[in-house]
């Protein structure tokens, strides 16, 4: 079996962890690394073992595949930039982004797909160590997809098919799974934190916590997963808890009112109406201005 070679253009967090897994999975060869900078790219050629770090791609990417792992910012402008002067003539060209349609890379001329692996890279070490079983989105030419498809699952990783279509809507999903978690664990912490908790012993019990639900939603849906005061109906703990953070983070108040709104509905949707439901909704309701 041929193993492909990939050319990069853009060879950051997540490009690099992507090449490095595939190659250490003896799935692809890595050829010319370009970066905006030469030491970036010998650096990123370091990390992955493999790759020729290079100040600009030359005639040799001919009958290669190319990796465009730009910022999605500068996916639309470069990949028109490069048209114009293209070095040679890849056998294909993709990108990893979750949210810009493989359609930005039209003007290069050859088969295009995007590739969007559904995972953080903000450590690409500890990305490339946990990257079995990691999902990845494709999206683009049928044949394009079909042709890189085996390279990623023979790496151990999954594979899904996307119409372009969705692609805005899935990154939303992707957003908030991922980044809104983040953002979620922050306010716990702050919250914990504010309570007279050591930030260490806050972190340790509600990881412990996200943990065990995050376990029990992949044997249920969010509705039966569900429990707490809202489930319950517990009008008297709500408004305890309502108060205390308007109290203590009043920042926060408005993001913990909506949330309790939409896990109001969730509740109402698992266990169907409680009387108490009207007060707590109107407990947590925005005061009309
Ligand atoms: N980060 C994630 O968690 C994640 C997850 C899934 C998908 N993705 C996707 O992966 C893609 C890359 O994201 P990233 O987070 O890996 O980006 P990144 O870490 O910011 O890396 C971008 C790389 O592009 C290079 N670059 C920028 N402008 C360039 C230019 N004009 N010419 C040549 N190289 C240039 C940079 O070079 P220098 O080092 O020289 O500045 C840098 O190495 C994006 O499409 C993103 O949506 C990212």
């Amino acid at each position: 079996m041929n193993r492909p070679t990939v050319h990069v253009l853009g060879c950051g967090r997540a490009t690099r962890s992507v090449l490095r897994w595939l190659f250490e999975n003896d799935q692809i060869d890595i050829g010319q690394v370009c970066n905006r900078s030469l030491d970036s790219a010998a650096e990123a050629v370091e990390f992955m073992g493999a790759g020729q770090p290079v100040e600009v791609l030359d005639h040799e990417i001919t009958g290669g595949w190319l990796l465009l792992g730009l910022p999605d910012g500068q996916l639309d402008g470069l990949a028109r930039g490069l048209a114009c002067r293209m070095p040679g003539q890849p056998e294909l060209a993709f990108h990893l982004s979750g949210s810009t349609p493989a359609a930005v890379l039209e003007p290069l001329g050859t088969p295009i797909a995007s590739i969007h692996p559904v995972r953080a890279f903000s450590d690409p070490a500890r990305a490339v160590a946990q990257m079995s079983a990691t999902w990845f989105v494709a999206e683009g030419a049928p044949e394009t997809c079909a042709q890189l498809e085996p390279v990623f699952t023979r790496a151990g990783g999954r594979w899904l098919t996307l119409g372009s279509g969705d692609k805005a809507l899935y990154h939303a999903a992707t957003v908030v799974a991922s980044n809104y978690l983040v953002t979620l664990t922050q306010l716990a912490r702050t919250l914990a934190t504010q309570a007279g908790l050591e930030s260490e012993s806050a972190a340790e019990l509600l990881g412990h916590l996200q943990a065990t639900t995050l376990a029990g939603l992949e044997a249920s849906s969010p509705a039966q997963a569900l429990t707490g005061p809202i489930e319950r109906g517990d009008l008297a703990a709500c408004s305890r808890l309502v108060k205390a953070v308007d109290q203590a983070n009043p920042d926060a108040g408005r993001l913990f009112r909506n949330l309790a709104l939409a896990t109001l509905d969730l509740a109402m949707e698992k266990r169907g109406p409680k009387p108490t439901d009207q007060p707590l909704r109107q407990l947590l309701s925005p005061p009309d201005p």
